[in-house]
């Protein structure tokens, strides 16, 4: 059965092409290598073996692009949406750059797929949707609030349209609120590929521990939790991309309740940006040259997802461990050395 993935070359999307592979999917991939590498293809390839596997570089603001793709890709019977620009700091930028980004592939692919008669659609969603929430752990219906940047608040929007669509068509949806992802593939032939310098915590401590960033700034250390820095629920990607093909089937399977149903991914566990430090330093064996600095604009103190829905609901669980996600991550590191900058 094919299965479109935007975004399929990103983190997140090419590794659960991998698992679509896995659990006998065809997915074909739209890439428009705006923050990805066509190298990530083949690494793919690597993983699953020299299969077809479609790659189509499109970005998806080209509405005759898309329209086109549709045309020819006649059996596809999911769509799992990943493309996306991501940056924070950069969405506080450009604020109309990420909208018309965000939302005008999104409405696109909607447009091409809502006439087709029993089209699945998975949404990447964030729990950037729940603002700064007040009650821990967070779950589904927990208010969602304003975002903190525009490239939040792309992602309620999203979830907007979907639903909208979904009330006034065929359409059936799941939207999927993801924590933090973290680590690579356990052949680290795929993994995070952070254009220029990482944002995200655990690409900027393995690479400060490779030695391309000389130190880690973690931002705050007078929050009020258990060790005064932040506390997040960092999820293996391998656990978010097999969350994304059971969600698939549970929406193939006719499964749903809902026109559109939404999950928290997570863990459920909180973990400090200290405790992630500790970690990783057991793991690698390595010190990783660290200093305290200023708390950064719009970081909340803790965030960590209730997953009873999830695990219920969906009949999935995060099974890897922190360490497992962290050793996947410097593996991954070590292997790519030559592609950061
Ligand atoms: C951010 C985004 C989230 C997105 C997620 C995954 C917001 C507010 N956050 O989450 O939407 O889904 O990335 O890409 O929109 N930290 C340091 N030093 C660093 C980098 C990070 O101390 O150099 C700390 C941060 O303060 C935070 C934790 O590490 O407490 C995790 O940060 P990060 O990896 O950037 O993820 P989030 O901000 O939680």
């Amino acid at each position: 059965m094919q299965i479109l993935v935007t975004g399929g070359l990103g983190f997140i999307g090419s590794h659960t092409v991998v698992e679509l592979i896995h659990r006998g999917y065809q997915p074909v991939i739209i890439d428009n290598l705006s923050n990805s590498n066509i190298e990530v293809l083949q690494g793919i390839k690597n993983i699953v073996g020299e299969i077809d596997l479609p790659f189509e570089q499109i970005d998806l603001k080209d509405k005759l692009a898309v329209t086109n793709f549709f045309n020819t890709y006649t059996d596809i019977k999911g769509v799992i949406h990943f493309a996306a620009s991501k940056a924070v700091g950069e969405s506080v930028q450009n604020p109309l750059m990420y909208y018309d980004n965000n939302l005008t592939s999104l409405i696109y692919i909607l447009q091409n797929i809502v006439s087709k008669k029993d089209m699945k659609f998975i949404f990447s969603s964030s729990c950037t949707v729940y603002g700064q929430a007040e009650v821990m752990p967070i779950t589904e219906i927990s208010p969602r609030q304003k975002p903190v940047s525009p490239y939040g608040n792309t992602k309620t929007i999203a979830e907007d349209i979907i639903n909208d669509t979904a009330m006034a068509t065929d359409l059936q949806a799941i939207l999927l609120r993801y924590f933090n992802p973290i680590g690579a593939h356990s052949s680290a032939e795929i993994g995070e590929l952070p254009l220029g310098v990482p944002q995200n915590l655990v690409p900027f401590i393995t690479q400060t521990a490779i030695g391309i960033r000389e130190e880690l700034s973690v931002f705050g250390n007078d929050y009020p939790t258990p060790d005064g820095t932040c506390v997040r629920d960092y999820i293996h990607v391998m656990d978010l991309a097999e969350a994304h093909v059971v969600a698939l089937e549970r929406l193939l399977n006719k499964k749903v309740s809902q026109k559109v149903e939404v999950f928290n991914v997570g863990t459920g566990k909180g973990t400090s940006v200290l405790e992630i430090i500790q970690t990783f330093e057991k793991i690698t064996g390595q010190k990783l040259n660290y200093k305290y600095a200023a708390r950064r604009e719009g970081d909340t103190a803790i965030a960590y997802a209730d997953t009873t829905k999830v695990n219920e609901t969906l009949g999935w669980k995060a099974t890897r461990t922190l360490e497992e996600a962290l050793s996947s991550a410097w593996n991954w590191q070590e292997n790519q050395k030559q592609h950061t900058i």
